[in-house]
């Protein structure tokens, strides 16, 4: 059994795909709202929240793989009852910012949970990819309603990742060998700016999105009121205020691990074009 936790999300809804269609069941997906879930109907919804342990430890019943992102809830505990469990191998989303970034508050707290992970006595894969294509949802509301797009660091590229390549390299580490123990990089195949994102998206809607670049401080004014002013800073920097040439390079690892090239953020903004619609 291999339970997916995030399974409605942009990665783990792309991974239960995979894993159907490779025959890898039985398959468990996790979530707080199996109602609005919508899983296939080979997969078994199973509720939970994260964030309250004893509300998921059924979910582990009979589970020896899990796919399981970081900090949705006390991870200590969350590994612990896994490894209670009698899981066997779990792999792990965290961060490339743990690389990068190692002096940022979420990147500390997701090298602790690798830590917890590699230190808990099962098999572990880790998977530490960069700011993902679907960031760009944040836009959708005003690409919708026809009003300006507004980004900081217009013209940093960074190697954006399409989340369903995060998929097919966790769906490989869950179900074919060679993958225990490793750490892996993912990023996508190219640079791409915010301004060529917005530029991107357009394409796929058929359409002009205007878009404005603002001032770090006036993102951070913007963005600190939803996030908080820690968080704000901690964005500000990997998108484009601190990068360094850890965060800025193209990594082949989706590649050589799923044997396919790592899809571009054209193909996402095509794929997801009706969300912004
Ligand atoms: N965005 C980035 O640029 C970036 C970069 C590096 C790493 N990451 C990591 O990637 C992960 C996000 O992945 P994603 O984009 O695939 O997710 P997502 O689309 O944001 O969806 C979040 C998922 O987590 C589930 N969830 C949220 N809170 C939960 C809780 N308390 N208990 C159980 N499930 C909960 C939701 O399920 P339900 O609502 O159905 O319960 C949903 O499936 C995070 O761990 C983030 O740190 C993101």
């Amino acid at each position: 059994m291999i339970l997916v936790t995030g399974a409605t999300g942009n990665i783990g809804r792309a991974l239960l795909g995979e894993l159907q269609a490779c025959g890898a069941g039985p398959l468990r997906g996790l979530t707080r709202d199996a109602a609005r879930a919508a899983f296939p109907d080979t997969v078994e919804a199973v509720v939970g929240d994260l964030a309250n342990p004893e509300s998921w430890v059924p979910a582990l019943e009979g589970v020896r793989s899990l796919f399981l992102l970081s900090r949705l809830g006390p991870d200590a505990d969350i590994i612990g009852a896994a490894r209670s469990a009698g899981v066997e191998h779990v792999v792990l989303v965290s961060s490339i910012t743990v690389r990068t970034h190692p002096h940022l508050g979420p990147a500390d707290e997701n090298l602790a949970v690798e830590r917890l992970l590699q230190d808990s006595g099962m098999a572990w894969t880790i998977l530490r990819p960069t700011q993902f294509a679907s960031n760009a949802l944040m836009w959708a509301a005003s690409i919708r309603d026809g009003v300006p797009v507004w980004a900081p660091y217009a013209d940093t590229g960074l190697p954006t990742i399409h989340p369903a390549d995060i998929a097919s390299v966790a769906r490989v580490a869950l179900t074919e060998p060679g993958h225990q123990g490793r750490t892996y990089a993912l990023t996508g195949p190219e640079p791409v700016t915010a301004r060529q994102q917005v530029e991107a998206v357009a394409a796929a809607l058929g359409r002009e999105v205007p878009f404005t670049e603002i001032s770090r401080g006036e993102a951070h004014a913007r963005m600190a009121e939803v996030f908080g002013v820690e968080a704000a800073d901690a964005v500000l920097d990997v998108t484009g205020g601190d990068v360094n040439d850890e965060l800025l390079a193209v990594r082949d690892t989706v590649e050589r691990i799923t044997g396919c090239p790592a899809r571009p953020f054209r193909q996402w903004a095509e794929e997801n074009a009706d969300r912004f619609r």
